[in-house]
């Protein structure tokens, strides 16, 4: 009896489950601003003209922890609320605070000397005026080796509790040792940089200058320092100032009519908040949009690879859309060319899980429910399109 009935409630509670959700829809498909006419300009510019507290709500999914857009914290702010979670990070802080470290790092970040043939910096595939990608699907290193992955955009660095798109990396000293090492990248070791950087001029003055004699007679140019610097040079890099950024400090007049549409698409119908929010737009979070080629010959499993976690298979960390139109081709694989292409493809719920194997495959990636349809028209993705443009 107790076990027939079992099924029922369950359906029981299934049903009022999709009652409830059947309250909701109704307020979900009156969208602030909207008429029979289509979208009205004045009135979206009306919502958006004060501070943000006063503005339309987001369309966030439960249980998502979201922070509002705000201003790029300055260069010289200490990076980040884990500053007192983890020792290295009070190092990184203090670093950040002296110029002449700083400005070491810089001069390392353009130095190709630290490839073991000096054909590449790290400026190489992070360029300033890329934000700090390099314009490739798949980054190229020393001697044209490809990597697997594109290269990151920098401007989340400072701020994320993980780096790299798996986030293999704890902090940025331990990430700039990454590229010297890799056989695909600079293809060196630290210690042959290092010998190298002890040879050529100014560095020897320099380090000295930055971090003063070392101890017991060692020489001032040294493996910990260099990865000190670098640390410090990409912990102070920011986005470059935009009209977003005119429209965060309290301007709706900062956008156009299509650029605040786009905005507050964004926002809401596309639900991009729900993972691009905070200063950067990147939750530093790690997500499977359905982009790993599973079980195809450019699988990457991403945060899988690190975790072993069935929950991360297909997981990547969320980029942060600052100045993100220069940052092409888009994503961890350099998928899209094209932006427009993109917004469709997020349009779209973007690609399918594979069917349900039998039996059950384990290792198949699991789209984040946080990806579904969005039902915009193309005008609407024009308007998303033209926002991506000015942040
Ligand atoms: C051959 C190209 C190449 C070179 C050279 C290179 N990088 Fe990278 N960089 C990449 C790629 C590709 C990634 C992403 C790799 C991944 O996530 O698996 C990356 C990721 C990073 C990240 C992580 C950013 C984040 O938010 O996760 C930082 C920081 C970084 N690189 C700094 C540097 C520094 C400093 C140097 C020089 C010492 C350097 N890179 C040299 C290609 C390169
Ligand atoms: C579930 C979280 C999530 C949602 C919702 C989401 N994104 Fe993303 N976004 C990501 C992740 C994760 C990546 C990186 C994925 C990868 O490379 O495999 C990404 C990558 C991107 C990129 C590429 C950036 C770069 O430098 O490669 C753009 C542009 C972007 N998202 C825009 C949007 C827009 C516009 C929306 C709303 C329509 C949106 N995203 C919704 C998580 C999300």
């Amino acid at each position: 009896m107790a076990a027939s009935r079992l099924p029922l409630l369950i359906l029981g509670i299934a049903l009022a489950a999709g009652a409830m959700q059947a309250c909701a829809a109704p307020a979900a498909a009156r969208p602030v601003c909207r008429g029979p006419a289509g979208w009205d300009a004045a009135c979206l510019r009306a919502r958006y003209a004060g501070p943000s507290a006063g503005w339309p709500a987001p369309s966030i999914d439960p249980g998502i922890a979201w922070t509002e857009w705000t201003a790029v914290p300055p260069p010289s702010s200490p990076p980040l609320a884990w500053t007192a979670a983890n020792a290295g990070q009070a190092e990184l802080a203090a670093d950040v605070a002296r110029p002449d470290i700083v400005a070491l790092g810089q001069t390392l970040f353009f130095d190709s000397r630290l490839s073991r043939k000096g054909q590449v910096s790290c400026a190489s595939c992070h360029l300033p005026q890329r934000a700090f990608t390099d314009g490739l699907p798949l980054a190229v290193g020393e001697d044209r080796l490809m990597g697997r992955r594109r290269s990151t955009p920098l401007y989340a660095a400072p701020f994320a509790p993980r780096l790299f798109w798996d986030g293999r990396a704890a902090t940025l000293k331990e990430q700039v040792q990454g590229p010297i090492h890799d056989s695909r990248e600079m293809n060196h070791d630290a210690a042959g940089a290092v010998a190298r950087l002890r040879d050529t001029d100014p560095y020897p003055a320099r380090f000295l200058r930055a971090f003063g004699p070392a101890p017991a007679s060692r020489p001032p140019v040294d493996a910990d320092r260099m990865a000190r610097s670098l640390a410090a040079y990409v912990a102070t890099l920011r986005p470059e100032r935009t009209r977003f950024d005119d429209f965060i400090a309290g301007g709706a007049d900062a956008l156009d009519d299509t650029e605040l549409l786009g905005m507050h698409l964004f926002r809401t119908q596309a639900r991009c908040m729900n993972c691009h929010h905070g200063a950067l737009l990147t939750d530093h979070r790690f997500h499977n949009i359905g982009l790993s080629f599973y079980g195809r010959r450019n699988q990457d499993l991403g945060r899988f690879e690190v975790t072993r976690d069935p929950a991360d298979l297909g997981a990547f960390r969320t980029p942060s859309l600052r100045n993100v139109s220069r940052a092409g081709p888009w994503m961890h694989n350099g998928l899209f060319a094209d932006l427009k292409g993109l917004l469709r493809m997020y349009n779209a719920g973007m690609g399918r899980d594979a069917a349900p194997a039998n039996p059950p495959d384990p290792y198949a990636p699991r789209k984040s429910p946080h990806i579904r349809p969005l039902d915009l028209s193309a005008d609407d993705i024009d308007a998303l399109l033209a926002f991506m443009k000015v942040l």
